[in-house]
């Protein structure tokens, strides 16, 4: 390499001596030479537009901080790149021509996840919204960037519990996460969802919580689980019949087929008795304690005025005695 680019060695000896925290791996660093100084968004060759910036010192503390560029980017083996049709791998390449339609950019990168993380790919794809990338075809499910944010800029998710996270998997933003495809009516339209599922939980006993800080209160993964989720009409679902009593039952001992019931996206109506009689119970209690209040209150003026004119015409009675006395 030292002959055919000289300079090319100059500039990463220059990089690595006043750079050095930007000394990652030679190989990275002649990607991000490039990358890092691209900003703004491009319409590449394949009519895709996209933003080509990386931000090495983010990649650097991210999760993947060691790994080479190429470990995911598997044909970009050259600088700059030439890309051959096929890859060695065959079954990168599989996966890479199935979710092509939704990683358009480079579809082999975000297969070739699966290389390291095999035992996930795989709950991902038979999960239902790999089911819907995989074999319906569709885009509109959740591949790993859409819940994991940029494949550069992974970090550990905090604990269970934990607020603030820059990780949008972690339980503080989780919801907001999930939130991103499930709050669009068009979704749920289109998959026949109720719509205001993140309204819904957020008005519910759990979101009102959990949104006050709370770190105990179970959030969409809680119930649906992450890699595994299935439809609620699939036996194997957290959510499918009795499952929901083990779930339940985590956090409300002996919870039952009553209690269980309690807990659903459907829009406050005649599907969703419990809350919707509550919310009614509530009204009609308000009403009566307002209205209670209030012919309280005009009986008390009443009375108040009935008081007053006995006093008048007492006092009266007595000013017309004591003049009648005096005329006597
Ligand atoms: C000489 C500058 C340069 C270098 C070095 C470079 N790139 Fe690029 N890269 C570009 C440009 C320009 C584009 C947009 C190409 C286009 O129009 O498709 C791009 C596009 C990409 C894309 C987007 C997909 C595409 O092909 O459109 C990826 C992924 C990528 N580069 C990865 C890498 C990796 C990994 C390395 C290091 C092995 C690297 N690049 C090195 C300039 C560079
Ligand atoms: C853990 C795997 C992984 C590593 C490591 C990785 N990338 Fe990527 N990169 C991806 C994936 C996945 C995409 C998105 C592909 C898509 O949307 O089709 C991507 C997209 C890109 C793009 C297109 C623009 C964008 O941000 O969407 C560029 C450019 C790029 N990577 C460069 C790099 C460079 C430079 C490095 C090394 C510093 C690197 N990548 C390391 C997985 C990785
Ligand atoms: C070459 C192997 C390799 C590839 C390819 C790879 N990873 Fe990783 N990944 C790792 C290793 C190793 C760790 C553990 C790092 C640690 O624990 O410090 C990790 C950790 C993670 C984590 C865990 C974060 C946490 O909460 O602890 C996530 C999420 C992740 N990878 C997602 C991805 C995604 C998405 C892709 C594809 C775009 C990908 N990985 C590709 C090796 C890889
Ligand atoms: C529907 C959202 C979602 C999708 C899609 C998704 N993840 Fe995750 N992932 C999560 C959540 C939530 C966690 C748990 C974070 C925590 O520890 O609380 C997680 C954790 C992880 C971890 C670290 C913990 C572990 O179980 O080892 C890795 C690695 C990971 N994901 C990789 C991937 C890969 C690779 C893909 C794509 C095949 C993917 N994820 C797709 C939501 C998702
Ligand atoms: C306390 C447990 C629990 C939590 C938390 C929860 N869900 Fe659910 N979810 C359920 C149950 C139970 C069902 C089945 C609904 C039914 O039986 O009517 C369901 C159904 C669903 C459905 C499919 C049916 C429908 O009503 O549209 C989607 C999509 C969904 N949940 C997404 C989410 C998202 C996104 C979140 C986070 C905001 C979330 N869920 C939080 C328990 C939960
Ligand atoms: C990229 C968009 C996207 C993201 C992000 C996403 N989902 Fe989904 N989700 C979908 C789509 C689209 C479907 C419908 C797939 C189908 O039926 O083919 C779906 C289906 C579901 C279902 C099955 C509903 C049923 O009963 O049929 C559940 C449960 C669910 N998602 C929960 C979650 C949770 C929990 C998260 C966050 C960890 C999440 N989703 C993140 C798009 C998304
Ligand atoms: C991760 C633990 C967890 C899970 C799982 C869970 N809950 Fe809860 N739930 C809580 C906590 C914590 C509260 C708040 C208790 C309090 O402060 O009164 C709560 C409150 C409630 C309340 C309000 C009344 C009460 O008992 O306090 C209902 C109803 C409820 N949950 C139903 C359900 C249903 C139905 C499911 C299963 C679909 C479920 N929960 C799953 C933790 C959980």
């Amino acid at each position: 390499m030292g002959r055919r680019y000289p300079l090319f060695s100059y500039l990463i000896l220059f990089v690595a001596v006043f750079f050095p925290n930007r000394l990652l791996f030679a190989d990275n660093l002649s990607c991000l030479i490039c990358h890092e100084s691209l900003k703004g968004t491009y319409v590449t060759g394949k009519g895709v537009e996209s933003s080509l910036h990386v931000n090495g010192d983010k990649f650097a503390a991210s999760v993947h901080g060691d790994l080479e560029c190429t470990n995911c980017h598997v044909r970009y083996e050259d600088n700059p790149h030439s890309l051959p049709e096929e890859s060695a791998d065959l079954a990168l390449n599989r996966i890479a021509e199935a979710i092509a339609k939704k990683s358009p950019v480079d579809p082999v990168a975000q297969a070739a996840c699966s290389q390291c993380h095999p035992d996930i790919y795989e709950e991902v794809r038979q999960s239902v919204h790999g089911v819907n990338i995989f074999q319906k075809k569709e885009i509109d499910g959740a591949l790993c960037l859409d819940c994991h944010g940029s494949p550069h800029e992974i970090v550990h998710a905090a604990d269970a519990g934990h607020h603030s996270s820059e990780s949008p998997v972690a339980y503080g933003r989780i919801v907001e996460t999930c939130g991103r495809c499930h709050e669009k009516k068009s979704v749920s339209l289109k998959y026949g969802f109720s719509t205001k599922i993140i309204e819904r939980y957020d008005e519910s006993f759990h979101g009102k919580k959990y949104h006050l800080g709370g770190n105990d209160l179970p959030v969409c993964t809680t119930c649906h689980g992450a890699h595994n989720i299935r439809a609620q009409s699939d036996p194997a679902a957290m959510v499918y019949g009795a499952n929901k009593i083990e779930l339940c039952g985590q956090c409300h001992a002996g919870a039952n087929t009553k209690f269980v019931a309690a807990i659903t996206h459907k829009p406050i109506g005649k599907d969703n008795p419990i809350p919707y009689y509550a919310e009614k119970g509530l009204i009609l209690l308000t009403f009566l304690v307002i209205s209670g209040c209030a012919i309280h209150i005009v009986l008390d003026i009443f009375s108040l005025i009935r008081q007053a004119a006995q006093v008048r015409r007492r006092r009266r009675n007595e000013v017309a005695r004591n003049e009648s006395s005096v005329a006597g």
